[in-house]
């Protein structure tokens, strides 16, 4: 009989370093909303979200992630937000680099090109700072976060009672 393949639930995005993370969890507990905080080491900017794929598949994700080059480029937080659907407040950027755009739409180009479903929507980088937000909240003012961008990963996140739970499987650092 055969067996269902067994899949990961994977996703790339840009991880912050220690510096830039601290000072986000800084915001973050100021913020201090009734929502789900995503725990520091959680805290992540997705490039794109690709659902459960086949554990077979991760070579040829990584082989993806090694091709496109990421550029080196400067990510300035300076705005918080809510998606009342997803019911996420976030921080995010009121002007991303144009080469950070364009890195995005290569991966998400590379990506689909072999069948993997990515939101074909505008990508606006935005980092979630809290889950189940079901209403609006009061905006506090903070210090922009400057994120020297550096390089993206590939992550696999396991789902658990507690919250997800996240692994790098690959990174790949900027190219000048
Ligand atoms: P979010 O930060 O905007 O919520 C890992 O699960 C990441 O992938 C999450 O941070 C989430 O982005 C994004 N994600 C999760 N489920 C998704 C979905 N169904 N569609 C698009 N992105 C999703």
């Amino acid at each position: 009989m055969c067996c269902p393949p067994e899949t990961a639930r994977l996703f790339f995005a840009l991880v912050p370093d220690a510096g830039v993370r601290r000072r986000i969890a800084e915001i973050q507990r100021c913020m201090d909303l009734p929502g789900r905080r995503v725990p520091p080491s959680n805290l992540h900017v997705t490039l794109a979200f690709l659902g459960d794929v086949d554990v077979a598949r991760i070579d040829e994700l990584l082989a993806i992630g090694g091709a496109v080059s990421c550029p080196p480029c400067r990510l300035t937080l300076d705005r918080q937000g809510w998606f009342p659907r997803a019911a996420v407040t976030w921080l995010g950027s009121g002007q991303a680099p144009p080469q950070l755009l364009d890195f995005r739409e290569r991966l998400a180009a590379q990506l689909a090109q072999v069948g993997f479903g990515v939101d074909t929507r505008p990508w606006t980088p935005h980092l979630t700072l809290y889950r189940k937000m079901r209403k609006r909240f009061a905006t506090i003012d903070f210090e922009p976060v400057e994120w020297r961008v550096d390089g993206f990963s590939l992550v696999r996140s396991t789902l658990t009672g507690t919250g997800a739970v996240y692994d790098p499987l690959g990174h790949w650092q900027a190219v000048f």
